[in-house]
């Protein structure tokens, strides 16, 4: 069952209810071991939970997400958390919209939403804590002192542990359509765009630039799993480290241009990436962010290295065959 606590007041933006945030991420993948040494080097807690493995983060202990075991990798479900005042208003519009309300699948008993994406992706949109932040979140920069030597020995460096997840990104065949549905029947809303090749959406209570995104493939599949650290250094730190663990392939660092966000992006075991992401945009709930369309040749980073061909590889359309 869902947790509830720690409601914010309502900014109530807009006519349609709408989802708050993020609530967790369920993934599958064939052999758990793999998972636990790759999330728990990027420094995320990983606990045993029955059969699944519950990745929470260290400082607060709020499990983002959980993996489990199946056939191949696969994204199993995405829950979304609203106010526990919208939750009939959203149910009463999935109805009315003829969305198909299903039940929760075999081992994930809940009183949520059921109900499947475009792509087939299983949601659940229940009750839950706000995980999306309220306001901007400070980001440090460590200034050096004058008179003292400021960087450690990279044998006294800390060890880098995310505060948050950020976002989600997924490939989809249609970025239109997933624009449309986690508009229309979740409320999230375009923050940027460059044509049918990506999409970015924000939640209207006040959320980073973007919760979920949406780019172009043959098929669908998880491209990256995003989670913000508190400083640039961090971003630098933790790449890293996951890079002296094994886990060298990647792309980073550079600065993003939709979102703005520094990101180093490391490859995970099975062909998509989590991300270390610092100081992106933040779209406040009192605000109207118009979303733009914007060429992509000008808009996909503002810094960084080459881009690696197989960074933009959907490793689930692969296996799928
Ligand atoms: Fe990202």
């Amino acid at each position: 069952m869902t947790a509830i606590g720690g409601f914010k007041p309502a900014s109530r933006r807009g006519q349609r209810p709408a989802i708050h945030s993020i609530g967790e991420f369920v993934l599958s993948v064939p052999d758990l071991a793999p998972a636990q040494h790759f999330y728990g080097a990027f420094g995320l807690a990983v606990v045993e939970e029955g059969d699944a493995l519950a990745l929470r983060t260290e400082a607060d202990g709020y499990r983002w997400g959980r993996v489990v075991g199946g056939p191949r990798k696969a994204m199993h479900h995405v829950t979304f958390h609203c106010f526990e005042e919208d939750f009939e208003p959203l149910k009463h519009h999935l109805e009315g919209e003829g969305v198909r309300l299903l039940d929760p699948p075999p081992g994930f008993p809940s009183n949520g939403l059921w109900i499947r994406d475009p792509d087939g992706l299983l949601i659940e949109v229940a009750v839950g804590v706000k995980t999306s932040p309220d306001t901007k979140q400070p980001v440090a920069w460590e200034e050096t002192p004058s008179g003292r030597r400021n960087a450690p020995y990279r044998r006294n460096a800390h060890t880098v542990q995310p505060r948050r997840l950020s976002h989600i990104l997924r490939f989809t065949p249609d970025v239109r359509a997933a624009v449309a549905f986690y508009s229309r029947m979740l409320g999230l809303r375009l923050s940027d765009s460059s044509g049918e090749l990506i999409a970015f959406m924000h939640a209207v209570h006040g959320s980073d630039h973007h919760v979920m995104a949406f780019s172009k493939s043959a098929a669908p599949g998880l491209h990256h799993l995003s989670w913000d650290v508190g400083t640039l250094g961090d971003v630098g730190l933790g790449a890293m480290a996951m890079a002296e663990r094994g886990y060298d392939r990647g792309w980073g660092l550079g600065r993003h241009v939709l979102g703005s966000n520094y990101f180093h992006y490391v490859r995970d075991p099975w062909g998509s990436y989590s991300e270390y992401s610092c100081d992106i945009d933040y779209i406040p709930a009192t605000m109207d962010w118009e979303g733009l369309d914007h060429p992509a040749e000008d808009s996909f980073y503002l810094w960084g290295p080459q881009v690696p061909p197989e960074f933009i590889v959907n490793a689930e359309a692969e296996t799928a065959g």
